[in-house]
């Protein structure tokens, strides 16, 4: 019998412990005694009372699983238990926080408060003795002193240790690639029973049990041309006729983690463009095993535009090898992507570029200008690795233009135009050892079921 996974409550004490020794580090370097964080505050559509969707701090969702609590704060003093100040409004027009519960509360010296304002009464009394993290248009404008200064030396710090995820944030994250996959098992359903771009769309928020606001990021539903649009989030209303070809990015969450996931589907699986999204399978996984202890996340993006002008190669799209393509930029219009991200609280994680804990970029390899991430991998961190080649005719006149017309086939481009394009994408863990496919795995477990 396996030993049942340890339980979050178990690993959420450690995780905490974890964030209190970066906080130390981080406030030791900037001279600063408190860190104070900010849940965040709704905001208002300009010249009208509607607010936007909330969105959570994200370094306040660092340390607690709540998302949904504007107005709160957190505060952190190395050596003392850390203070939430939380907020409970009394308001009868809407559905309030409930009161704090769960498996992270006995760690917390808990203030429940009933406005916005009582929390300054609060805060550490000396604004300046802090690193105050958030937004500069936030409700903190309305407390004095207490406003974001977001200190480099503490933020960087923070923002640097991110990428290595606690144990506690594995569990996380690797529920949210459950609750991902199982939304993009129903997807696939709804592409083959027919469904329109915006059906598939609705199928899948009821398998995730998300809406549109909960998600990581908005849904990309793209059938046949419209999967060449990298961030296509239209929803067409009608399915096209004939629907060729699906291509589906879309995540989960789950107590502030992201997945982000990738998919493509032909809707004829004798077709050559399925056997070209098996090519480009086979190569992402190759890509995927790559995901190593020491591994430099730029030479991962290069050697996956070899991989895939192989692919077009082989397919006959392009004429030329895949070192000459990748020398010229012609991979590049057909990849004009990085190859993942950094992946956590925030579905494209922060502090891609990072050179080291006190600051400094690792620039991006020339020519590559939308790479998100620079840097060596080391265990514990969590990437996508999301290969893709799309026919984006106007990328593809640039190329003419460039006078590389004679190394594509033009008539090829035309075959595969009507499909779009294929985008695949898995969130993978580098460990000590073999990567975990956060997204395979959930798979794996859903086609048991
Ligand atoms: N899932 C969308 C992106 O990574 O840009
Ligand atoms: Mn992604």
């Amino acid at each position: 019998m396996s030993t049942p996974a340890p339980s979050a409550a178990s690993l959420y004490a450690d995780h905490l412990a974890t964030l209190q020794a970066r906080a130390a580090t981080a406030l030791e370097r900037a001279g600063l005694e408190h860190l104070v964080i900010p849940s965040g505050t709704l905001h208002y559509q300009v010249f009208d009372d509607r607010d936007y969707p909330y969105a959570v701090n994200p370094q306040f969702k660092a340390w607690l699983p709540l998302t949904r609590n504007p107005g709160s704060w957190l505060i952190v003093t190395p050596g003392a238990r850390p203070k939430l100040v939380y907020l409970q409004p009394r308001d009868y027009w809407h559905v309030v926080p409930e009161a704090p519960s769960g498996y992270w509360v006995e760690h917390f010296d808990i203030v429940v408060i009933r406005k916005p304002e009582e929390a300054q009464q609060h805060l550490p009394k000396n604004a300046a003795r802090c690193a105050i993290l958030g937004e500069p248009q936030s409700a903190l404008g309305h407390y004095g002193a207490y406003k974001a200064n977001n200190p480099p030396a503490v933020v960087d710090h923070l923002d640097y240790h991110r990428a290595f995820k606690t144990p506690y944030e594995l569990t996380m994250l690797r529920e949210a690639s459950r609750r991902g996959v199982r939304a993009h098992a129903a997807a696939e359903r709804a592409f083959r029973a027919g469904a329109s771009e915006f059906g598939i769309h609705l199928a899948y928020c009821q398998a995730a049990g998300q809406d549109a606001n909960e998600l990581p990021y908005g849904n990309i539903v793209a059938l046949n041309e419209h999967a060449a649009v990298l961030h296509y989030t239209e929803l067409g209303r009608l399915p096209p006729d004939p629907v060729r070809s699906f291509l589906i990015d879309a995540g989960a969450s789950h107590a502030g983690y992201a997945a982000d996931i990738t998919r493509t589907y032909a809707a004829d699986t004798a077709s050559e463009f399925q056997a070209m999204i098996e090519a480009v399978d086979t190569a992402q996984q190759a890509m995927v095993a790559q995901v190593r202890s020491g591994a430099d996340y730029k030479q991962l993006h290069l050697d996956a535009h070899l991989a895939l002008a192989g692919v077009l190669r082989e397919f006959g799209l392009i004429k030329v090898s895949p070192e000459a393509a990748l020398a010229t930029g012609i991979s590049a219009a057909f990849f004009p992507h990085g190859l993942g991200h950094g992946i956590g609280l925030q579905v494209h994680d922060v502090a891609g570029f990072a050179a080291s804990e006190t600051g400094g970029v690792i620039a991006k390899p020339e020519g590559h200008p939308f790479l998100r991430l620079t840097r060596v991998l080391e265990p514990g961190m969590v990437v996508t690795i999301e290969p893709g080649i799309y026919v984006i005719d106007m990328l593809l006149e640039d190329l003419k233009a460039a006078g590389h017309g004679d190394s594509i086939d033009w008539d090829r481009i035309d075959a595969f135009r009507p499909y779009g394009g294929i985008r695949i994408e898995d969130d993978v863990v580098c460990t000590g050892d073999a990567p975990e496919n956060l997204t395979r795995d959930a798979w794996a477990a859903e086609n048991t079921i």
